[in-house]
């Protein structure tokens, strides 16, 4: 029977792991997650493990949480999520207490202020300041080689790309496709709020960015109308948003030509307010799925790791 993972609680424990895991040479990777896990986190830990061992971490964290949001009744059940990681190539977890990453006299954040403050910065106040310093201070902790998050939570992963680029951490990041349930409704944690005719209803958010795909998919390339498709198929559900935005900027003109663009939307269904999107590159002849970043896929990040691994073995002769 496959044995859960270690638990370690403290960053002490986990530099002490880390610095004899990266002894064997090998890149240490980190998924960080709020636990309540579910086959999408499964997938980005499949992901991290091709590159070497993972630590995933479960922290549901306070600061990215706007008031009125639903921090208290996050699902937390740390035993079911690591008999969910029992069966996978999982080094450790790391499970710290709030006090440990937030004690009292805490009194530093991270902001990456441009990207993070249109679609969901613009509807949670603060969230985006809470998970860049969250994930600073993970980063800080375990000193990850690699760090994958799920292309699931887009502007996440353009903030953090953003994050470590500008403060210069030696991190690989991994944007992970999105896992998604046969009838498109993509995996998220928060859709354990939701009964069965919710998610029938929630399946309106997959809908509403294939029809903008599919409007753009007839060579209209105008913003009004590849947004107003989105926001008929959520006609019944409370939205915050549904946008066609440039990436990596996130820029929103009113036309698109060749370009890399991001379809966003978040709603409402009963309690739970859920987000999704598609990445399309946008071209003359075609519309097709593509990567948030070139250089953030398993592949990228693996040949650039394995070049690396060449030029330090030169280096040393
Ligand atoms: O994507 C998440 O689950 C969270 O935002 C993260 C990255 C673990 C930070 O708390």
């Amino acid at each position: 029977m496959a044995h859960p993972p270690v638990v370690l609680h403290e960053p002490r424990e986990v530099r002490a792991l880390v610095r004899r895991l990266r002894g064997k040479d090998q890149p240490v990777v980190l998924v960080p997650t709020m636990g309540s896990l579910h086959e999408g986190h499964l997938s980005l830990v499949r992901t991290g493990a091709k590159l070497g061992p993972v630590v995933v971490s479960i922290f549901v964290n306070p600061a990215q949480f706007a008031p009125g949001e639903d921090f208290e009744s996050y699902p937390r059940d740390l035993a079911r999520d690591l008999d969910l990681l029992a069966g996978l190539p999982v080094t450790a977890v790391f499970a710290p207490e709030q006090r440990t990453l937030y004690p009292e006299d805490s009194d530093t954040w991270v902001e990456v202020e441009r990207l993070s403050a249109p679609l969901c910065g613009a509807h949670r106040p603060g969230h985006f300041r809470g998970v860049t310093t969250v994930v600073a201070k993970l980063f800080g902790i375990v000193g990850p080689d690699v760090a994958v998050f799920g292309q699931k939570d887009a502007q996440q992963c353009l903030v953090l790309h953003r994050m470590t680029r500008d403060l210069e951490m030696p991190i690989e990041l991994i944007f992970a496709p999105t896992v998604r349930e046969p009838s498109g409704l993509a995996l998220s944690s928060r859709n354990r709020y939701l009964d069965e005719p919710d998610r029938q209803r929630a399946m309106r958010l997959s809908e509403a960015l294939f029809a903008g795909r599919d409007v753009l998919r007839t060579g209209e390339r105008r913003r009004d109308a590849v947004e107003a498709a989105m926001r008929e198929a959520l006609a019944d559900l409370a939205f915050d948003y549904a946008e066609m935005r440039l990436l990596p900027d996130l820029a929103h003109p009113q036309v698109v030509s060749e370009a890399r663009v991001l379809l966003a939307v978040a709603a409402h269904v009963s309690t739970a307010r859920l987000i999704d999107n598609l990445c399309l590159q946008v071209t003359a002849g075609e519309v097709r799925e593509a990567p948030l970043f070139d250089d953030a896929t398993l592949e990228a990040v693996s040949a650039r790791l394995a070049a690396g691994r060449v030029d330090e073995k030169e280096n040393h002769g």
